[in-house]
C-alpha cells in the first residue's frame, strides 16, 4: 500500500503510513505565480493500492482541487485501487438545499470524488446522509470515542458531557459512555453564521467537570454560549472538545476568554488544538 499525502494532511498521512507500515509517497506541490497548482506524485503507482490522505479545510477549494488532482493522477498512473481519505470533508454543513435553487455543495464534492476514487473514508461527516451522495464504497469513522479516551487517560473525573445542540447528542453519548458518566444536550438556534442563541435549561453540573463536545468548532459561537450556560450553573471546570477544529479567526481565544479550561480537537485539521490523532482509526479502516 502507498499513502499519498495531500498538503493539508502531511503529518496525519505520515502517521497513517507508519500505522500501516506502508510506503509514504513523495509529492511535489508548487503554486505558479498566477495561483495555478503543479502536482507530481513521485515513484511508481501502477498496480499499487493507493490511499490519498487530504483534508479539505480552508482554503477549501484549493484543497479540494488538490485532492481531485491527486486521485485523477493515480487513476491515469494505473493504480490498482484508490482510496480517498478525507478527514475533514468541506461543505458538509450544506448537506441539502435549504432554499429553492441552492447548490448542495457536499453532493458536488462527493460526486467528484466518486469519479476518481474506488473508496471514500471520512470522519464525523456532520450528516451521515452525505454518504449516500457517493457512488463508490463510502464509510464514515466516528472519532468521538477518541475524545472520551483523551479525557479518561487524563483522569478527568466527576464529569458530565454536554452537546451544544441536539445534532451532537450521539457524540456526547459516546464520549460519556467512555467516561462512564451522564450526558445531556442544549437547544441551540442559529441566527446566522457565527451567531447562535441557546435556550435556558437546568443542567445537573454544579461542582462538576463539564465536557462540551461538538463535531465542529468554527467561529466558536456555539461553544461560547454553552460555556456561559455551564458557568452560570456552577460547573467547576469546563473542557471543550471537537472532532474538526476549523477554528476560524480568534475562535480558540474566544473559548478561553469565555472560561474554557482546555480546548482540544483531533488532527483531522492541523490546528493549534489538534492533540488527538485519528491515524489509528484511519489505519484500522484501511486494513
Ligand atoms: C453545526 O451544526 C455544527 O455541528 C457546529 O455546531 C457548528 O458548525 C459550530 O459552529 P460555530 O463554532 O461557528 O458556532
Amino acid at each position: 500500500m502507498i499513502v499519498i499525502p495531500g498538503t493539508a494532511s502531511q503529518v496525519l498521512a505520515k502517521e497513517v503510513a507508519d500505522e500501516l507500515n506502508a510506503e509514504l509517497a513523495g509529492v511535489t506541490c508548487r503554486v505558479f505565480p498566477d495561483g495555478e497548482l503543479y502536482l507530481r506524485i513521485e515513484g511508481e503507482v501502477a498496480g499499487e493500492e493507493c490511499v490519498v490522505v487530504q483534508s479539505t479545510p480552508r482554503p477549501q477549494n484549493r484543497n479540494i482541487f488538490e485532492l481531485l488532482t491527486l486521485l485523477e493522477t493515480l487513476r491515469e498512473g494505473g493504480a490498482e485501487s484508490i482510496t480517498a481519505v478525507v478527514p475533514y470533508f468541506a461543505y458538509a454543513r450544506q448537506d441539502r438545499s435549504f432554499a429553492r435553487g441552492e447548490a448542495v455543495t457536499s453532493r458536488v464534492l462527493a460526486k467528484h470524488i466518486s469519479l476518481h476514487a474506488d473508496r471514500f473514508v471520512g470522519i464525523n461527516l456532520h450528516k451521515s446522509a452525505i454518504l449516500d451522495y457517493f457512488t463508490i464504497e463510502a464509510e464514515e469513522i466516528d472519532a468521538s470515542p477518541e475524545l472520551g479516551e483523551y479525557f479518561r487517560s487524563r483522569g478527568v473525573k466527576d464529569c458530565v458531557v454536554i452537546s451544544p445542540d441536539k445534532g451532537a447528542l450521539a457524540m456526547a453519548s459516546q464520549v460519556a459512555s467512555c467516561l462512564g458518566c451522564e450526558h445531556d444536550y442544549l437547544e441551540k438556534t442559529r441566527l446566522g453564521p457565527g451567531e447562535v442563541v441557546v435556550k435556558p435549561k437546568n443542567l445537573n453540573v454544579q461542582g462538576m467537570n463539564a465536557i462540551i463536545v461538538d463535531d465542529i468548532i468554527d467561529s466558536g459561537g456555539s461553544m461560547v454560549e454553552a460555556i456561559r450556560m455551564l458557568r452560570a450553573q456552577g460547573a467547576a471546570n469546563i473542557y471543550v472538545a471537537c472532532i474538526h477544529a476549523v477554528a476560524t479567526g480568534s475562535a480558540i481565544a474566544r473559548l478561553f476568554a469565555a472560561g474554557a479550561k482546555e480546548v482540544v480537537g483531533t488532527n483531522t485539521i492541523a490546528s493549534q488544538v489538534s492533540f488527538i490523532s485519528v491515524a489509528p482509526r484511519i489505519a484500522q479502516a484501511l486494513r
